[in-house]
């Protein structure tokens, strides 16, 4: 691959000079011309390529150019199935040919400042992906962008306002997470409460009864009855009890309990945290099943395969439970698949804008980001993918940044940034940075083993398009005043309703 190319001037040597003078010759100078190249592989007497390379040439071996076919031949042997994603910007009529399996099952980065590309190129990969008889997609939807870059037989698409995700299906410590304070001088008495009290919940509930689970504990996803719970709470923090000496005095837990229901009641009547709390589809063990297979697309008789969730309707204080309960479920979901079927169900999860839920810094967002590391760490082995998408590389976790395999770099101008992303690169490609900001828009650089050498590649276009168009000010400006209606837009924004 060449990396450089130098022309310069060619300084003859006093000596020649010399000898042109002696000879009342002419010295014609010529310049030099210098490229400099990276060794991207062999191939041997056969015709079978292979990365990477033990014989470097001599100096003076001839060098040639590679042709088509052969370039194509190359690419294929490195794909699988011909899924391409583009095609070479160099050789235009080259299809960009990747491995999928390597693209996903490693997960993959795609970064570019804003307006670079990021969502088209989204929706052009999945739409390739929509072209396999079946696939599993989930797709986090910031903006609300994708709906209509699909033909809709295929997606699946969960309004925020319509998601539901109970409490339920937290484990203990999700739950903790949630309920309980724990800088509070009684946070360890409620969680010791706390646990007695949910196991006796869940093993006590009708339904679960008869569901023949021969060991409930506090993690086993089975429906309960929060109400129970709170009002258990509720008397716990206020009982009365009659002492050694025959006296009524203040139980064991009086008082202790105060802040910790206040808490929770003042989420349970958070109308915001309803599709966490006050579940209306999904309230029986039972129940699960159904919403596995919504948010799987796996509705029976009308299988989809990508499911977008728009999450842009979900109040910011509430998404990192739903999000990180979301991921921790698939992951279950894919290691349970495997344990009873020797075979794995592969998942990949697509996030937009991860920077602004799988921040470093983001304390608020602290199990979304966790649950998403293991799913960087774990995921391989179950078949659960993770593409990051992100304007902002910087802010997205370093350990889930560095557990990805492939990066497509679109066009990064923000030196700051272009220093993050090298550093994130093996020491021999470094220098492929440079070329970031020349980048245009849809075009990218593929890097990783997903493909046979990093790449320059104009992305397909996607049809249909996601909505993410820029505005034309001067078009819209250049247009007669026209009277809009205020309180249309007021009102929907006071029913959050569209
Ligand atoms: N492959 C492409 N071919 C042609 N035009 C493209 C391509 N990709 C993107 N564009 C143009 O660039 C615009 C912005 O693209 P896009 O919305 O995907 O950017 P983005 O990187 O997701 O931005 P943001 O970070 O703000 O979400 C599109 O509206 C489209 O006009
Ligand atoms: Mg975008």
């Amino acid at each position: 691959m060449i990396s450089n190319i130098r022309m310069r001037e060619s300084i003859p040597s006093s000596r020649e000079i010399k000898d042109a003078e002696e000879t009342d010759e002419y010295f014609l100078e010529f310049p030099e011309r210098r490229i400099s190249v990276v060794p991207i592989g062999t191939i041997d007497p056969s015709g079978k390529f292979e990365r990477g390379t033990d014989i470097l040439p001599t100096v003076n071996t001839p060098v040639y150019a590679v042709h088509k076919k052969l370039i194509n031949d190359i690419y294929k042997f490195y794909s699988i199935g011909d899924f391409s994603i583009g095609k070479l910007s160099l050789i235009p009529e080259q299809d960009a040919k990747i491995d999928l399996d390597v693209f996903l099952g490693r997960h993959a980065v795609i970064i570019g400042q804003t307006g670079s590309g990021k969502s088209w190129t989204v929706a052009s990969i999945l739409q390739k992906i929509a072209n396999f008889p079946k696939s599993t997609v989930v797709l986090f939807d910031l903006h609300g962008e994708y709906k209509n870059a699909f033909n809709n037989e295929y997606i699946d698409f969960i309004d925020g306002k319509d998601l539901e995700f109970p409490y339920w299906l937290m484990n203990f410590q999700e739950l903790t997470d949630l309920m309980i304070d724990r800088s509070e001088f009684s946070a360890p008495n409620q969680i010791a409460k706390f646990r007695e009290i949910l196991q006796q919940a869940k093993e006590t509930n009708e339904e679960n009864v008869t569901l023949n689970i021969p060991k409930i504990t506090i993690d086993t996803p089975v429906f309960f009855n929060f109400q129970n719970i709170i009002e258990e709470f509720k008397r716990l923090d206020v009982e009365r009890i009659i002492g050694a000496t025959g006296r009524e005095k203040n139980g064991p837990y009086h008082g202790h309990f105060t802040r910790l229901i206040m808490r929770i009641e003042s989420k349970l009547n958070d109308k915001r945290f309803n599709l966490i709390f006050r579940p209306v589809k999904y309230n029986t063990s039972a129940s699960m099943e159904l919403l596995f297979r919504k948010i799987l697309g796996e509705t029976i008789d009308d299988p989809k395969k990508i499911v977008i969730i728009d999450i842009s309707p979900i109040p910011m204080e509430v998404r990192n439970s739903v999000i990180s309960l979301i991921l921790r479920c698939m992951f279950d979901f894919v290691y349970w698949y495997k344990r009873i079927n020797e075979k794995t169900y592969p998942i990949a999860v697509f996030f937009e804008e991860a920077h602004s839920y799988l921040s470093e810094n983001e304390r608020s967002m602290k199990s979304t980001r966790l649950s998403a590391e293991k799913i960087a760490k774990e995921g391989r082995k179950y078949g659960i993918s993770l593409t990051v998408i992100s304007q902002r590389p910087r802010e997205v976790s370093a350990t889930i940044l560095s557990q990805c395999n492939s990066f497509m770099c679109l066009r990064i101008t923000n030196p700051d940034d272009q220093i993050y992303v090298k550093r994130l690169l093996p020491d021999s490609i470094r220098g492929i940075v440079s070329i970031f900001s020349t980048l245009r828009r849809g075009e990218c650089i593929l890097l990783g083993d997903s493909i046979m050498m990093p790449t320059r590649i104009k992305i397909d276009k996607p049809d249909p398009a996601p909505s993410s168009e820029d505005t034309s000010f001067f078009n819209e400006w250049n247009q007669e005043h026209e009277e809009i209606d205020v309180n249309s837009v007021l009102n929907a924004w006071r029913r959050q309703e569209d």
